[in-house]
C-alpha cells in the first residue's frame, strides 16, 4: 500500500495523475490538498473532490491552505485547461464537501503522525509546501519521499521562454522548498519532473480510443483534429466520457500552440514516479529559481556538476519512457472505467 499526501491544481493533466492513483490497487489517499494555479484555490477544491468520486474514491479528506503565492500575485491559466480548469469536462456537482482543516496543518500533523510512512506529491506550485516547510522544517525526513512536477532545465519553458507554469507561478516558494532540501541525505531528496522529461509524454487521440476499448465502451472514442472544436463525448462509460472531453480541449490548447494534437500529461507522469509504476532515471543536482529578473522569472537552473559548491538538493529525471508509461495508464485507467461502469 502507498499512502500519498499529495497537493494539486486540478487541472487536466492533475485529474489524469489523480485518476491514475485512484486506479491502482495499492492507494491510499491521506488527504488531498489544493493550491491555486491552472485555477483558484476553492476551484481545484471542487475539481478534485469531483473527480475523486468520479474515480470511486468518495471521501477523501480535500482541503485548502495558500489562496495565492507567497509574494507574486495569482496567475491562473484558463486558456490551457478551461474556465473550470477541466477543459470541456463537466463533471457532476461533488456530495463532499471542501474540509474546514487547514492543509498545511493536515500535512503536518499527518507528516507527524506517520513519519516515514508518506509519500508526497505535488504537481502544482510549491506554495503549500513551501508553507510547510517552514512550520515543520522535519517535514522531508519525516515523509518517505517527494515527488515534484515543475521546472525546465535544457529544454524551452511552457510560460516564458525558459520558465515552466508551476515554478512561474511561485518562485519565490519553490526557491524556499529547494533551499529547505539542500543538504537532506539523498534518499529524501525530491524526485523532479521537469519539462525536459514530461513533455516527453504525448498523449494523443490513439491513447483515449485504447483507454476505452479497455474500458469495455460500447462505441469508438473518437477524438479526432478535424473534429469540430468542444465536441462532447457520448461514451456511455462515465469515466471515459469525462476524460475524453477534459482530454480533447488539452489537445486543442496543444494545437494552438503549434505542438499538434496531442496533450503533455506531464502530472501523470510525476504520479507514475511517485507510484513507483513508470520507468525513469535521475540524476543528483543543485536547484535554484530566478525570482528576481523580470526576463527571467521563474526560471529554474540545476547544476549537476558541483560548481556553485553545494550539495545536491534534488533528483532531476532525465530519462522516461513514454510507450511504457501509456501502456500502464491505459491498462490502470482502462481498467477502473470498466469496473466503474
Ligand atoms: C504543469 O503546469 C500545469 O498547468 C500542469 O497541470 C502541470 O502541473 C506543467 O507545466
Ligand atoms: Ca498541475
Amino acid at each position: 500500500m502507498t499512502a500519498y499526501l499529495l497537493d494539486v491544481d486540478t487541472g487536466i493533466d492533475d485529474a489524469l495523475a489523480l485518476a491514475y492513483l485512484a486506479a491502482l490497487p495499492d492507494t491510499e489517499f491521506v488527504a488531498v490538498t489544493a493550491t491555486p494555479g491552472n485555477v483558484d484555490a476553492d476551484q481545484v477544491a471542487r475539481n478534485t473532490l469531483a473527480l475523486l468520486e468520479l474515480c470511486g474514491r468518495p471521501g477523501v479528506e480535500v482541503a485548502i491552505s495558500a489562496r495565492k503565492p507567497l509574494t507574486v500575485p495569482l496567475t491562473t491559466t484558463p486558456e490551457t485547461h478551461g474556465p473550470q480548469g477541466l477543459g470541456h469536462a463537466v463533471l457532476p456537482e461533488p456530495a463532499g464537501t471542501v474540509s474546514r482543516r487547514d492543509a498545511v496543518d493536515l500535512w503536518i500533523e499527518h507528516a507527524r503522525a506517520r513519519p516515514g510512512e508518506l509519500t508526497a506529491l505535488i504537481t502544482a506550485p510549491l506554495t503549500n509546501f513551501a508553507l510547510a516547510l517552514r512550520r515543520e522544517p522535519g517535514l522531508p525526513e519525516l515523509l518517505a519521499g517527494v515527488v515534484i512536477m515543475g521546472g525546465s532545465f535544457y529544454h524551452q519553458g511552457n510560460t516564458t521562454p525558459t520558465a515552466e507554469w508551476n515554478t512561474h507561478v511561485d518562485p519565490h516558494a519553490a526557491k524556499e522548498v529547494y533551499a529547505a532540501y539542500r543538504g537532506r541525505p539523498m534518499e529524501k531528496l525530491p524526485v523532479v519532473c521537469s519539462l525536459d522529461t514530461t513533455e516527453r509524454m504525448e498523449m494523443r487521440p490513439e491513447h483515449v480510443r485504447e483507454l476505452a476499448e479497455a474500458a469495455g465502451a460500447a462505441v469508438p472514442e473518437l477524438v479526432l483534429p478535424g473534429q469540430p472544436e468542444g465536441l462532447r463525448s457520448t461514451s456511455d462509460n462515465t469515466v471515459i466520457r469525462h476524460l475524453s472531453d477534459a482530454l480533447r480541449f488539452y489537445f486543442e490548447f496543444h494545437r494552438l500552440y503549434d505542438q499538434g494534437y496531442l496533450a503533455h500529461v506531464h502530472d501523470f507522469f510525476a504520479a507514475g514516479v511517485a507510484a513507483g509504476t513508470l520507468d525513469y532515471s535521475a540524476s543528483p543536482a543543485t536547484i535554484d529559481v530566478e525570482t528576481e529578473s523580470p526576463l527571467l522569472a521563474g526560471t529554474t537552473v540545476a547544476d549537476f556538476r558541483g560548481l556553485w559548491g553545494l550539495p545536491p538538493n534534488a533528483r532531476i529525471v532525465t530519462a522516461n519512457d513514454p510507450r511504457q508509461a501509456f501502456r500502464e495508464l491505459v491498462s490502470a485507467v482502462g481498467g477502473l472505467a470498466a469496473r466503474l461502469g
